[in-house]
């Protein structure tokens, strides 16, 4: 067996070679075999709302302007001149009606199409020379968007977007539909971490073990009204499609109590009444189980947590989307969105806020706990010792085919999928035999066509 046979082998039995953590290889095959054909989220419609707008967005290092267009579709363009390759935006987001490259002075449109080209006639003889009609920016090979939010994949032959989410999609209206309005985005705030892109979408996935022991302090200063644990220890893991996350017990009550308890106010729990179907609401009012933290196979994560704010007793609720942005083998590109009801009080928006940015945010309590253990482990997965080292994530398996604890039966939980009360590291395996199935598997590498001439 080859060496990355090897290591797929061993992924999908739950040891995982420690150095796919810190390998150069590894990073090679990842950007040819994963990412240039994965869906990709690369932001949501409410950074978006004017016409005009824009952000810059990256898919490792294609670099992509999601704009708004005049007749407010959406695009995403290779942000790419087609003269001589200069990035044709530079700032981070903004508002523009036209780009214009700063190398050598092409313009185009904010759909893409060409429209100016400095000395047209005296360089390129004119619309005979240079037909500019047709010309423009590459699109994003696919687009599609869910609840608001935009992925592009550069795979021209990519499954559509619903397909590749599959079941997780019932999942993924906890955190972006809670109204019919959706959600709106503040952010996002971004950092680098000296860490493998894989770790934190390893760790939101399914990785409620660490809690007890990397949290300690958040547990210490009061930040929850409780300690953790043991509503860690009695929630459940799910994976369903193409992602999966953990929940959190709640005491005994109805739905309205178990949103309330919470911290959600009455007028957002009504509009979640209406939202969620009766198998999402039954969830949390008949099966007790409240959406914790989640990762969208490849590198997209979620939050919803709900500590004290400030010295009261209440709690407050908030949403976290963010993205782990490869950037090399060992360093990771944070993108950190808080995510709220568009049509929460204002006050909520405001707390909520507060409540993010005190636990995720880029200097949030969790986040500094959890860097530190990826950056050292990464760090370590680079070395010589780590070549020759299987990581042990069976957690939850006695055998490759039996789990420590049954699954849940939907008379038990009404999500879909497969799901699991207690510890376990059934969401990591699921993420990595994923990840292991993109890698196997050749790439197609499409000809190099001429830059924007139109299909
Ligand atoms: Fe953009 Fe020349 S590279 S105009
Ligand atoms: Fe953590």
């Amino acid at each position: 067996m080859s060496d990355l046979a090897h290591t797929l082998d061993a992924v999908r039995r739950g040891m995982i070679p420690a150095n796919i953590y810190n390998d150069s290889e590894i990073f090679s095959l990842e950007t040819e075999r994963l990412f240039s054909r994965t869906w990709t989220f690369v932001a949501h419609e409410s950074e978006i709302p004017q016409v005009g707008d824009y952000v810059v967005r990256r898919v490792l290092q294609d670099s992509f302007i999601v704009s708004r267009d005049q007749s407010g579709g959406i695009n995403a363009m290779f942000n790419m001149c087609l003269h001589r390759g200069m990035q044709v935006c530079r700032a981070e987001q903004g508002n523009a009606s036209h780009f214009r490259c700063p190398y050598h002075g092409w313009s185009y449109r904010n759909d893409g199409r060409i429209v100016g080209l400095p000395f047209h006639k005296e360089a390129y003889g004119g619309e005979e020379g240079f037909n500019k009609k047709g010309q423009r920016l590459v699109p994003a090979p696919a687009l599609d968007t869910y609840n608001g939010l935009i992925f592009i994949s550069l795979d021209d032959n990519a499954p559509p977007l619903r397909e590749f989410l599959g079941d997780f999609a019932f999942y993924l209206d906890y955190y972006t539909k809670q109204s019919p309005s959706g959600i709106e985005l503040r952010g996002p705030q971004k950092w680098r971490i000296n860490a493998n892109w894989k770790i934190g979408a390893e760790n939101f996935a399914g990785d409620m073990y660490h809690t007890p022991q990397t949290h300690t302090s958040v547990v210490e200063i009061g930040l929850f009204r409780e300690p953790k644990a043991e509503k860690r220890k009695d929630g459940n893991t799910y994976w369903a499609g193409r992602g999966g996350g953990t929940t959190y017990k709640l005491p005994p009550g109805d739905l309205e109590e178990r949103l309330r308890y919470v911290g959600y106010p009455d007028e957002m729990i009504e509009r979640m009444k209406q939202t969620w179907s009766a198998e999402q609401l039954d969830v949390i009012g008949r099966d007790g189980f409240m959406i914790s933290a989640a990762s969208l196979f490849p590198n997209m994560s979620f939050v919803h947590n709900w500590p004290r704010v400030e010295d009261s007793d209440d709690v407050l609720p908030f949403i976290s989307l963010r993205q782990w942005v490869p950037i090399s083998e060992n360093e990771t590109e944070v993108l950190s969105w808080f995510a709220v009801d568009a049509e929460a009080p204002q006050r909520f928006k405001d707390l909520s806020y507060k409540a993010y940015l005190m636990c995720f945010g880029s200097s949030g309590m969790f986040e500094q706990d959890d860097v530190e253990n990826w950056v050292s482990l990464t760090t370590t997965a680079g070395g010589t010792m780590a070549s020759r080292l299987l990581l042990n994530s069976r957690m939850g398996m006695h055998t490759d085919d039996s789990p420590v604890v049954a699954p849940l039966t939907s008379e038990e939980f009404a999500g879909p999928g497969v799901a699991h009360v207690g510890y376990g590291e059934y969401n990591q395996r699921h993420l990595l035999r994923e990840w292991a199935d993109h890698l196997e598997r050749e790439p197609e590498r499409p000809a190099p066509t001429e830059m924007g001439l139109a299909k």
